[in-house]
């Protein structure tokens, strides 16, 4: 049995849907992953042959006023996962993020999962944290790095609230002639679904034991390429997307420059690559309106 963590994000909503019948999802409400005795009862309860744990501040600009609150949930929380994980023997598979990188210009190459971590923000720190954390706990675990998730039109069938890049992408075509977005950051845009997608394979080969790996959507893509495929696909004109600089758009969190993760690690794995980051938006948005399964429309 799987034990998922973080039960309403939107990875995990995937993973409840994609997984087999024998999944145990909680959300915060039901076990909030800071409560130490809480995580070991429950694991120790349930006995489960993996624990996936999804829960995590993700509020990249938020976490700059809330450091302490998101070290306990990204450092402290994940840490207690992994010690429940450990003890009890289930497999351990946390999700990390490109932010523990900090590169501040473009480069040639995809980052390396052993390329030098070094967050600019309280959430890459946080969650860096939380990566030595579990390493520490549970050396056997998995740590999945991914990258720019979104969901998309099919958040509001997933019962997601809140937006993604995408949805917000898609609302702003609506209302704005013009959108301005950033386009000298560069990363691995993901859907959240391949990303499911990927970790259930991961668990399923048991390849990736002991290993961080990155798991996120194949190719490279600014910010402003990733709006200007969202409009594309439903059928704006991309043109009305114009670039514009980080410094135009200045944000609490500082971002890295380039973030696009190297799936080379992955691939020793012997684990399938997530499709093309463009190929990826397509199929989000034609996912859209709900359908009544996911597999049919992919
Ligand atoms: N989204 C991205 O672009 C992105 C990029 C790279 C890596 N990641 C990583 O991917 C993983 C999943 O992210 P996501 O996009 O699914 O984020 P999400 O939609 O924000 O989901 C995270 C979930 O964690 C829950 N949570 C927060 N604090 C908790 C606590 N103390 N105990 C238990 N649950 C708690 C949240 O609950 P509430 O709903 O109550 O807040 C939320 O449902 C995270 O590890 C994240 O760091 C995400």
């Amino acid at each position: 049995m799987i034990l998922l963590t973080g039960g309403n994000g939107q990875v995990a909503r995937w993973l409840a849907h994609l997984a087999p019948d024998d999944v145990w999802t909680v959300s915060r409400e039901d076990l909030d992953i800071t409560d130490r005795g809480a995580v070991l009862d429950l694991v120790t309860e349930l006995k489960p042959t993996t624990v996936i744990n999804a829960a995590a501040h993700t509020a990249v600009d938020r976490a700059e006023d809330e450091p302490d609150g998101a070290m306990a949930i990204n450092r402290d929380g994940a840490a207690h996962v992994a010690e429940a994980a450990a003890t009890s023997g289930a497999r351990l598979l946390h999700i990390s993020t490109d932010y523990v990188f900090g590169e501040p210009t473009i480069l040639e190459e995809p980052l390396a999962v052993d390329h030098p971590t070094v967050p600019q923000s309280v959430y890459g720190i946080t969650k860096l944290a939380g990566e030595h954390a579990v390493r520490e706990a549970c050396p056997e675990a998995t740590i999945v790095r991914t990258a720019w998730v979104y969901t998309g039109p099919s958040r509001e069938w997933l019962g997601l609230s809140g937006d993604d890049f995408v949805t917000t992408m898609t609302r702003l075509e609506k209302s704005h002639e013009t959108l301005t977005v950033v386009d000298d950051q560069m990363g691995s845009p993901t859907f959240a679904r391949d990303l499911a997608v990927g970790i259930l394979e991961a668990d399923r080969t048991d390849t990736a034991r002991g290993r961080t790996v990155h798991a996120a959507g194949a190719g490279r893509a600014t910010w402003c390429d990733l709006a200007r495929a969202v409009f594309e696909e439903i059928g704006a004109d991309p043109e009305r997307v114009k670039p514009c600089s980080t410094a135009d758009f200045p944000r609490a969190a500082p971002r890295p420059a380039f973030s696009v993760l190297s799936s080379t690690e992955w691939a020793a794995c012997g684990l399938a690559p997530l499709q093309d980051w463009r190929e990826a938006v397509s199929a989000a948005i034609i996912l859209a309106p709900p359908t009544d399964s996911v597999n049919s429309a992919s």
